[in-house]
């Protein structure tokens, strides 16, 4: 029996750790590195449906406890990804789960469309919750009604599972939460980045072109999981936590407060192998508390 086995809707995980989209490429560059058929799911960096050159330079700034990006959904677009990137990871035996973003309601459920049909992609994740963009940017995951909208689209264009990434950036996230299930999401990824910024002393301006950028690392680590513990007792769905996850037992405790499943993001940057060493780290504390299957450690906080 596999005990790290989990399940998000109709789809089955041989583990629950998945890498977070935007932090892992497409996953092919990672192939020297690590088994990538060895992760839970790796999610795609954004799809849109044409390239996207992203913003300015500089797109990153490092802090102390964290980094801020601006990235602007910098991608190969769709097709591309299709003819390049989809046959290296059906051939690598990969789990993919395509991460989603564009400007109006109707592109999500086009690019959903173009992906159906392909073998190799076991997922939608839909970005609603982008800092770095005007039109494709949070305005989607924000807003209930919108929200509600986006989601019943994309699940009349999807029979694959449809997993919404929610935003932090917002104070009622359970009532968002509530709409995307309503809408027809399998599950939530709980969350993307938080709302940053930082500004240089000497020339007075902001350390990224746009000021205002996602905050991602150790940092949100406390404030993420909190969101997830909100939305947790907001809807019946799998959960997915996602921010600052640096080692097991950052995933672990989203696992205890209510995470079917985890991802890793900016962790990745500083030890490229981390999703791996987590799944492993996992088992191991598995076995040390004589649990027999993660299903008995999820949601199990006191
Ligand atoms: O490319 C980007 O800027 C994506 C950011 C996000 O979705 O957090």
């Amino acid at each position: 029996m596999n005990k790290l086995e989990v399940k998000i809707g109709s789809l089955t995980l041989k583990n629950p750790v998945m890498t977070a989209s935007g932090t892992f490429g497409y996953g092919d560059e990672y192939i020297s590195l690590l088994d990538i058929s060895k992760l839970g799911a790796i999610v795609t960096k954004t799809l849109t449906m044409e390239p996207r050159a992203g913003n300015p330079a500089p797109r990153i700034w490092e802090l102390p406890y964290g980094m801020l990006n601006s990235i602007g959904l910098a991608n190969i677009g769709v097709h591309r990804f299709i003819s390049e990137k989809l046959p290296i990871l059906r051939d690598y035996e990969a789990t993919v789960i395509a991460n989603i973003a564009s400007a109006d309601v109707a592109g999500y459920t086009e690019v959903i469309k173009i992906l159906e049909n392909e073998k190799g992609i076991s997922a939608y994740e839909l970005n609603v919750s982008c800092p770095n963009v005007e039109k494709e940017g949070m305005a989607f995951g924000a807003d209930v009604e919108t929200l509600l909208e986006v989601t019943r689209r994309c699940r009349e264009a999807a029979d694959k599972c449809l997993i919404v990434k929610l935003t932090p950036n917002v104070y009622d996230i359970g009532s968002l939460a509530q709409a995307a299930v309503e809408g027809g999401a399998d599950a939530l990824t709980v969350a993307n980045t938080v709302l940053g910024m930082a500004v240089d002393i000497e020339s007075r301006k902001p350390r990224i072109p746009s000021a205002l950028a996602g905050y991602s690392g150790p940092g949100i680590k406390p404030v993420n999981l909190a969101k997830l513990y909100q939305v947790r007792k907001a809807v019946d769905v799998p959960l997915i936590g996602c921010g600052g996850i640096m080692n097991y037992r950052d995933a672990l405790e989203y696992m205890i407060t209510g995470a079917a499943a985890v991802q890793i993001g900016s962790g990745t940057y500083k030890n490229p192998r981390l999703a791996v060493e987590v799944i492993d780290d996992m088992e191991r504390y598995l076995n040390e508390k004589g649990i027999d299957d993660i299903d008995n450690l999820i949601g199990t906080m006191k």
